[in-house]
């Protein structure tokens, strides 16, 4: 009678354990962790980035403006992208990118993503960028991980219908350990669940490395150095910095502090022949991990001190409109800087990353540079057009918790 009542109770165990195990299962059937982003033009381009739990290595996007309801063969046209692994993964996992290109600016597209082996997500839409100088809108932060607040300061993100969302570094704490891929696989429904417009769009990613996508493996190479930040973003270039333009209304430099990329050499290069080439846009954007104007930690810091002495020249002479920093984990905005001094003609310095990870304290009195600091949560709204530029920081009820503009550049 003992025995067989526990025998029931081990069964019934078993039971809904099998029915939990295929439960999960089922929900990493099809391609899961889907998100996009931008390898050129974003007016004409996306990425749409999956990822499967197979061996397989096929990758199909069908894309179309008008929507068909998941009916493959119905979509205008079918993309083929590629895949690749990230070894040493503890789980069966194969990453998958396509990229569209030849889009209509301005556009609402429907796609689904995956493959006969994997099956195929559901229908989901983007829009595209305008071209031409139409208002854009994003929104930007760093140092997210996957705690309640990233996910209340997602949701704050979301309702202000941005057409972008950048992520300065710092993404999912995973850092380069393999181990920890379930770090990103949270991350990732966290953007899959929080971040789509009012009219179901998803918000596309463009993402700067920071000192958490890095492990302190002994390499050159930068997939081992940096094997998520690699596998799920590194198809927006083929290193750490790279740039895109907006319309005709700005540019954004995206840079490595030092992370894998060293500040000079290379990258300096790279960023003074790139500032030039973007002197004709009304407004230039550069955003990165370490802030040369840092809020919580020491000003002599040798990263921050790395970007003033190998940036911060650039940033000057090349008129750098805004900085977006990370990292101090508070809520900063500098007053105009240049050659680190306050000027009218300077630039702009907001950060410093607190996306989600606990906001840190800042200095009883404002350094020489701040016009306002604070330890809080928060993302920054950005309002871009022809008459000037809107930042709004806000915190996790939405309120407004700090802002700024920059005026319309005066035309010689
Ligand atoms: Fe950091």
């Amino acid at each position: 009678m003992f025995a067989s009542y526990h025998r029931a109770r081990l069964c019934a165990f078993l039971t809904l354990a099998l029915a939990a195990t295929v439960l999960v299962s089922c929900a990493q059937a099809g391609p899961f962790n889907v998100y996009l982003t931008y390898p050129g033009d974003p007016s004409t381009t996306i990425t749409v980035n999956f990822q499967t739990n197979k061996q397989d290595r096929e990758t199909e996007v069908y894309v179309d403006t008008v929507p068909r309801d998941g009916r493959k063969d119905a979509y205008a046209r079918r993309v083929e992208g590629e895949s690749t692994t990230i070894p040493g993964l503890p789980v069966q996992r194969t990453i998958h990118y396509a990229m569209v290109d030849g889009l209509t600016p301005d556009t609402t597209y429907y796609f689904i993503a995956g493959n006969d082996s994997a099956g195929f997500s559901k229908e989901q839409s983007f829009r595209t960028i305008p071209a031409g100088g139409s208002p854009i809108r994003f929104v930007a932060g760093g140092d997210m991980d996957a705690t309640r607040l990233t996910r209340r300061l997602l949701k704050v993100a979301a309702r202000q219908n941005p057409q972008f969302a950048i992520v300065g570094g710092d993404i999912a704490y995973a850092n380069g350990d393999v181990k920890n891929y379930r770090n990103w696989d949270r991350w990732f429904a966290n953007w899959d669940r929080y971040m789509r417009t009012s009219e179901g769009h998803r918000i596309p990613i463009v993402a700067a490395i920071g000192n958490h996508e890095t492990n302190k493996v002994e390499s050159e190479v930068y997939a081992q150095r940096a094997p998520f930040y690699y596998a799920y973003f590194g198809r927006q270039a083929d290193v750490t910095y790279f740039d895109r333009t907006f319309g005709s209304l700005f540019a954004l430099i995206v840079l490595d502090s030092g992370h894998i990329a060293p500040h000079d050499g290379e990258q300096r290069a790279w960023l003074a022949e790139t500032l030039a080439r973007h002197a004709d846009v009304p407004y230039r954007f550069a955003v990165y991990h370490v802030p040369l104007y840092p809020s919580h930690r020491g000003f002599e810091g040798e990263q921050s001190a790395n970007g003033r002495t190998h940036w911060g020249p650039l940033f000057d002479e090349h008129r750098l409109t805004t900085a977006f920093e990370n990292h101090d984990h508070t809520l900063k905005r500098t007053k105009l800087l240049k050659n680190n001094e306050v000027s009218s003609e300077g630039t702009l310095y907001l950060g410093d990353g607190s996306w989600g990870v606990k906001p840190r304290d800042v200095d009883a009195d404002r350094r020489w540079y701040e016009e306002s600091a604070a330890g809080k949560g928060h993302v920054w709204v950005v309002d871009v057009s022809a008459q000037g530029v809107t930042y709004r920081a806000l915190g996790v009820r939405g309120k407004v918790l700090d802002s700024a503009e920059t005026p319309a550049p005066s035309r010689p």
